[in-house]
């Protein structure tokens, strides 16, 4: 089970745009989060959730896709996330987020696969102009978003080579390939 869902959650970045998310299905993906450990038990994370089209325009612009693949900007109109989760640390609470983050981040990506859905993780986000856009205070720094939508492109799993490439790259058919370095070589002791 958690192997076939770990197996399936690759990043996504092409959706069928018009399949719409609920916001109920976005808080029972952040409750996973909520359920999910956290340091000292500290739960500084806050969400932002968007799931309305011209809401979603407006995050769209400030997140940056799939850096190895030079000629893509993105996906287009049509085939961009129906929904997103802006992820935030709490100042107030804590000054350090990033396992809490981690975790979090597998927790919904997890879900949302296992609901028929997926997504990628946005760490290439231009913060300030997305707290500027969105009037996000201060008070919470902006982590990371989450991008989700009904899948659109196939993504297949290939074992690195000898030669340690890890760029992931897309064929002539639009099928997404990601290099993963073998078991062998990862567990060294
Ligand atoms: C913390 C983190 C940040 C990421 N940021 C981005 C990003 O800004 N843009 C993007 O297109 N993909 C991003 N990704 C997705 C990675 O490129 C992806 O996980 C990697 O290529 C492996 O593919 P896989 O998730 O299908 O295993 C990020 C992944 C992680 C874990």
């Amino acid at each position: 089970m958690i192997k076939d869902l770990i197996l399936k959650n690759r990043s996504y970045r092409r959706f069928y745009q018009e399949v719409d998310i609920k916001p109920e299905t976005l808080k029972e993906l952040v409750d996973l989060a909520r359920l999910s450990p956290s340091v000292a038990n500290k739960q500084p994370l806050k969400y932002i959730l968007s799931c309305d089209p011209q809401e979603n325009a407006l995050i769209f612009p400030h997140l940056a896709w799939a850096g190895y693949l030079e000629n893509w900007p993105g996906p287009e109109e049509g085939e961009r996330p129906s929904a997103y989760i802006i992820i935030l640390g709490d100042t107030k609470i804590s000054q350090s987020f990033s396992i809490d983050l981690g975790i979090a981040t597998q927790s919904i990506l997890l879900g949302a696969v296992e609901k028929g859905l997926g997504g990628c993780n946005i760490a290439s986000v231009k913060k300030e102009a997305l707290r500027k856009t969105l009037e996000i205070p201060n008070r919470y720094e902006i982590l990371h978003v989450i991008a989700l939508g009904k899948t659109k492109e196939t993504v297949v799993i290939e074992t690195a080579g000898a030669d340690g490439d890890i760029k992931y790259w897309r064929d002539s058919q639009g099928v997404h390939h990601v290099p993963k370095r073998p078991l062998d070589e990862i567990i060294i002791g």
